[in-house]
């Protein structure tokens, strides 16, 4: 006898209600780290559009960001906590490899009960998160889901390391996503470039560190190589998530690409063909680059300095470590 098995119902699509940030609370400017890396403020700026980074001082932790920015993103949702049915973290700095900092928030969110877990994709963790948290409401397996993305790099970079450091800081992004009866969060298209696998490294393992094998493992890249794969797939990543959602680029109103390097973000707005009037994310100048932060964070800024507005059409597109790489088109809340 075959068996049949009954599925959930499924929901037509999903929206993204509210945003949440949280920054740590240092700000860093450029001349603070050139020492060690011989290194300049005008480089910096020249080669990243880097002014500042901010950093959390050691008694704020990566759950700390999380937890301000996952508050104001429930908050400013509408829904009540009780209504909340999954947290999906993308972090690569917390620093217990298990039990997972989603968890950990679910208890402090006074929500213990809910689906929670936490993703590795780096840069690419926020975007991912949305995919994850569409697939899930749609699938009617959540009605809500709260998408952090959450970095304490600082604890993870050496001042001597002239290949990152300087670039990386601290901060959280989160989103919560709800169900929708129109679409309002296109179809995600992400992926990996597993042979780029050691672009984007950390010095040692841990457990080349327990055995005195390695120092206290840190980033490090080859920046060029990032630079060319995201100059090199980006805009023709975007333009396959534009397609699958039915809009061409004219129909673009905010494109917040990862805040990797403002080179970067300028050249894909060129490729992109943007016109003058699209609100690009420039959070990088002054936030730095917090990995899977980076877009929640630069959105949220858009939208409180009323850049960008409820209704808006963003493209949103996150790349890293990995090389893991994912994006949408998104409707603003
Ligand atoms: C890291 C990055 C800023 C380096 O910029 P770049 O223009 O690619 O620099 P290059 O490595 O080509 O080096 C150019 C010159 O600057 C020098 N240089 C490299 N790093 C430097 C630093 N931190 N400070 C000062 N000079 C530096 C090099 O020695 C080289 O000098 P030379 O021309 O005399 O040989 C850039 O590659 C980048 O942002 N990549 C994107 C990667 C990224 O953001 N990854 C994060 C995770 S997504």
């Amino acid at each position: 006898m075959t068996v049949s098995l009954r599925a959930q119902p499924t929901v037509a699509g999903s929206k993204i209600l509210a945003y949440g940030a949280a920054r740590g609370d240092l700000v860093v400017p450029n001349d603070d780290l050139v020492g060690p890396i011989d290194s300049s403020d005008e480089w910096i700026r020249q080669r990243t559009g880097i002014v500042t980074r901010h950093r959390a001082s050691a008694e704020v932790g990566v759950k700390d960001l999380a937890l301000t920015a996952g508050r104001e993103a429930v908050e400013r949702s509408g829904i009540a906590i009780d209504e909340l049915d999954a947290i999906i973290v993308s972090t690569i700095s917390f620093p217990y490899p298990t039990p997972s900092l989603a968890t950990l928030l679910a208890g402090e969110l006074g929500r213990p009960d809910v689906i929670a877990y936490d993703i590795s994709a780096a840069c690419a963790g926020f975007c991912y998160g949305i995919g994850q948290a569409d697939s899930l409401i749609r699938s009617g397996s959540s009605r809500n889901v709260l998408v952090i993305g959450a970095e304490k790099l600082s604890d993870f970079v050496s001042p001597t390391d002239r290949t990152i450091s300087f670039l990386l800081g601290d901060g959280a992004g989160a989103a919560v996503v709800g169900a929708s009866e129109v679409p309002m969060i296109g179809p995600t298209v992400w992926g990996s470039d597993g042979d780029n696998w050691n672009t984007i490294r950390m010095t040692g393992s841990l457990t080349d560190f327990r055995d005195g094998n390695a120092e206290w493992p840190t980033l490090e890249q080859d920046g060029r190589t990032v630079f060319r794969w995201a100059v090199w797939h980006t805009a023709q990543k975007v333009r396959e998530m534009l397609e699958l959602s039915g809009l061409t680029v004219e129909d673009v109103d905010v494109f917040v690409p990862h805040q990797a390097n403002m080179r970067i973000v300028d050249e894909l707005a060129k490729q992109l063909g943007l016109g003058d009037d699209v609100v690009i994310g420039r959070d990088i100048a002054e936030t730095g680059n917090t990995s899977a932060a980076s877009v929640p964070l630069a959105t949220h800024r858009l939208l409180e300095e009323g850049k960008a507005k409820s209704g808006d059409v963003l493209v949103q597109f996150g790349f890293g470590a990995g090389l893991a790489y994912a994006g949408q088109v998104v409707v603003l809340p």
